[in-house]
């Protein structure tokens, strides 16, 4: 199976596809998640898109289309893939049909992930992620079980992102209204759009993607 979870910066894409790969041992490809580790990495790739990020615009399209292309080519034909925060744009859809047909796969789902803009920002900044393992937290609404201390792996160190304020958080939803909403449309005439509440408490979220699933 072949999925894209769409929704603005903080609409639980990332949670909910960790879960996913919890559960059903589908991989994750969030785009976000492979530029972050280029820019760390000090690549290319990562030294173009470095600035672009933290100012909350979009990479190039060719760019994170390659990035998309390596990862599945790297993927078991049999493991389902999640699209996490892929496309964003009208171009970067059309080269997922055409990386998705070269490689045999077709798009099974588009979860869109419906929130209201004014309760993202306290998400996102609250948002901290463990250093070694990569699970998230919220300071509020997702604290690892013992303080200090993560629950999946027991690692001791946490890090925040550099794109995570207020500021760069109003860019990053006004390009997710500009670029990545319109695309919506492509795939509603195709039928494979399902909208779920990104309000909901997460479990709530989460059941609700597996019912689409298991349709
Ligand atoms: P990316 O990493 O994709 O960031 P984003 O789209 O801005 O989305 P986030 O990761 O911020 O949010 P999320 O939906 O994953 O929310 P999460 O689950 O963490 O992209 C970063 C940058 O990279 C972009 O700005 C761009 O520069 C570049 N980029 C990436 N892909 C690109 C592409 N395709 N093209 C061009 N450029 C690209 O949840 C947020 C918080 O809320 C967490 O703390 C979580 O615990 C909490 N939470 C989640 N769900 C709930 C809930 N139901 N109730 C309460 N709290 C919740
Ligand atoms: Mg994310």
């Amino acid at each position: 199976m072949n999925i894209i979870l769409l929704g603005p910066p903080g609409a639980g894409k990332g949670t909910q596809a960790q879960r996913l790969v919890e559960k059903h041992g589908m991989r994750q490809l969030s785009t976000g998640d492979m530029l972050r580790a280029a820019v760390k990495a000090g690549t290319p790739t990562g030294l173009e898109a470095k600035a672009v990020m933290e100012r909350g615009e979009l990479v190039s399209d060719a760019i994170v289309s390659a990035l998309i292309g390596d990862e599945l080519d790297s993927m078991g034909a049999e493991s389902g893939a999640i699209f996490d925060g892929y496309p964003r744009t009208e171009a970067q859809a059309e080269s997922l049909d055409s990386i998705l047909e070269a490689r045999g796969r077709k798009l099974d789902h588009v979860i869109e992930l419906d929130v209201n803009e004014d309760a993202l920002v306290e998400r996102i900044t609250g948002r901290f992620t463990c250093a070694s393992c990569g699970k998230g937290y919220h300071d509020t609404f997702e604290k690892p079980q013992v303080e200090g201390t993560c629950d999946k792996c027991g690692g001791h160190e946490f890090k925040r992102r550099p794109d995570d304020n207020a500021e760069t958080v109003r860019t990053r939803m006004a390009e997710y209204r500009a670029k990545t909403a319109p695309i919506l449309p492509v795939y509603e005439v195709r039928g494979i759009v399902s909208k779920v509440d990104g309000m909901a408490d997460m479990d709530e979220v989460t059941a609700a993607i597996e019912a689409i699933l298991a349709k």
